[in-house]
């Protein structure tokens, strides 16, 4: 099989890595890719989001099967194109990928259908929002843009004065672009968070282990809101009897309401779920793989990918059974200095050998080629990777890791794993 793998970051290259160990594979592309990728699959500079592009290159180098890995061409409808022209693909089409792609459609299909979620009204004028908020007077309270906004578009204000400074950064100056158009005001939850990626060929789901994300800056959970700066695989909060819940109350649910609404999802299904003391809850849905998830998950995975990316395609999942590694897993993303914020490129990175020692994988997130030297070339730049027999020894693995890696201003949390550590 020839794979063409779209995207550039960390998720793509844990996809990869674990797309290389199929048998049935013999030749990986990916566009745009990434300097490390670049060891692992032959890139293309074709940006994730140029459908038509895509389209193009897997033509040209005769794909048999496309992934498509980034939230933006799946709302785009880059699968939908790609099926046009006949290719296999993984990924939901554009109208099953509105369920990331537009929180107002994700928030009103819940309330319909009974799905846990936090309350919530959608606004499309900043004074009506402003005036709700200022008569209910409770705070924390959370405002998101209706739209794709790289992770950014949720905020969290402490008091009215920031929650109209949010409001206006989001509605007025359109900091997220149409994105901002709508906005969901919602009740704030408690309760510790857990991710669980599902795979759904529509028919059946089949959740994948779980996986605790650690999305603040900051060293206890301070600081700005990231893409994530690091992973661990289990969750503790996610026992037996809370994945049977969620089964029942929200899978299962979720995947028959999109079914109703005539817009079947095919591909991985994101469960941003809270523990809250009422029950689970979706805080968030993505059409896709989480990043840094990917990272943590597919390292445990023993099934061969490909036999399940194939079997969603022809919705057959139900027939496959999956299985797992019982080891533990962790990721300690390590970051330009700067990073939410504005960050420098182009510094050397060194020490990427520790990719060699045992059990630990470096992901490659913002890095390219210079030369023979790699440098730094995005915010989250390296996901240092490593399984272990306990969650601590994962993550001595990982830290070790991440001692020997080494770029100018380089940022990472070194708490990653203590709070799943502390629930045991
Ligand atoms: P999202 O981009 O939707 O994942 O939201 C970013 C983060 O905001 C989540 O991981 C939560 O920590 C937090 N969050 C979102 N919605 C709520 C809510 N209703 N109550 C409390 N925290 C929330
Ligand atoms: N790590 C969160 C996400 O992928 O959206």
């Amino acid at each position: 099989m020839r794979v063409l793998v779209v995207g550039s970051g960390g998720r793509e290259h844990a996809l990869i890595k674990k797309i290389k160990q199929s048998p049935r594979v013999d030749y990986i592309a990916c566009c745009p890719g990434n300097g490390g990728i670049a060891y692992d699959a032959e890139c293309f500079n074709v940006g994730a989001t140029d459908i038509d592009g895509v389209v193009q290159l897997a033509k040209e180098i005769k794909a048999d099967f496309v992934v498509v890995a980034p939230d933006d061409p799946l709302v785009m409808g880059m699968v939908d194109a790609l099926h046009q022209e006949g290719f296999a693909t993984f990924g939901p089409d554009a109208k099953a990928a509105i369920i990331e792609g537009s929180k107002v459609f994700s928030k009103n299909l819940m309330l319909q259908y009974g799905i846990p979620t936090a309350e919530y009204k959608v606004f499309d004028n900043p004074s009506e929002v402003i005036d709700y908020i200022t008569a209910k007077n409770e705070f924390p309270t959370v405002i998101k843009a209706d739209g794709l906004a790289l992770g950014k578009g949720v905020i969290i204000p402490e008091t009215l004065e920031e929650a109209i400074a949010g409001v206006k950064e989001i509605m007025e100056d359109k900091i997220f672009g149409a994105s901002g158009n709508q906005v969901v005001v919602e009740e704030f939850l408690t309760g510790p968070e857990v991710s669980v990626l599902a795979f759904t060929d529509g028919k059946c789901v089949k959740p994948m282990v779980s996986s605790m994300d650690h999305k603040r800056a900051l060293d206890g959970d301070k600081g700005l809101n990231t893409g994530g700066m690091g992973t661990v695989s289990p969750n503790p909060y996610y026992t037996d009897a809370v994945a049977q819940e969620c089964m029942d109350k929200i899978f299962l649910p979720t995947v028959q309401a999109m079914n109703a609404e005539g817009r079947t999802f095919k591909g991985c299904l994101y469960f941003g779920l809270m523990i809250t003391p009422k029950g689970p809850k979706v805080i968030e849905y993505n059409c896709r793989f989480g990043d840094p998830e990917t990272q943590v998950v597919l390292p445990r995975l023993k099934t061969d990918i490909m036999d399940i990316f194939e079997a969603i395609n022809n919705e057959t999942l139900s027939d496959l059974p999956i299985e797992w590694d019982d080891r533990a897993c962790a990721c300690v993303i390590m970051a330009s200095g700067g990073y939410p914020k504005a960050y420098p490129k182009g510094l050397a990175i060194t020490g990427l050998t520790a990719g060699d020692l045992d059990g630990v994988t470096v992901y490659h997130a913002g890095t390219k080629r210079d030369g023979e030297q790699l440098v730094t070339a995005g915010g989250r730049v390296l996901g240092v990777t490593a399984l272990g027999d306990t969650l601590q020894e994962a993550l001595d693995k990982a830290y070790d890791g991440v001692e020997k890696i080494h770029f100018d201003g380089a940022h990472f949390r070194r708490d990653i794993g203590q709070r799943a550590l502390a629930a045991k």
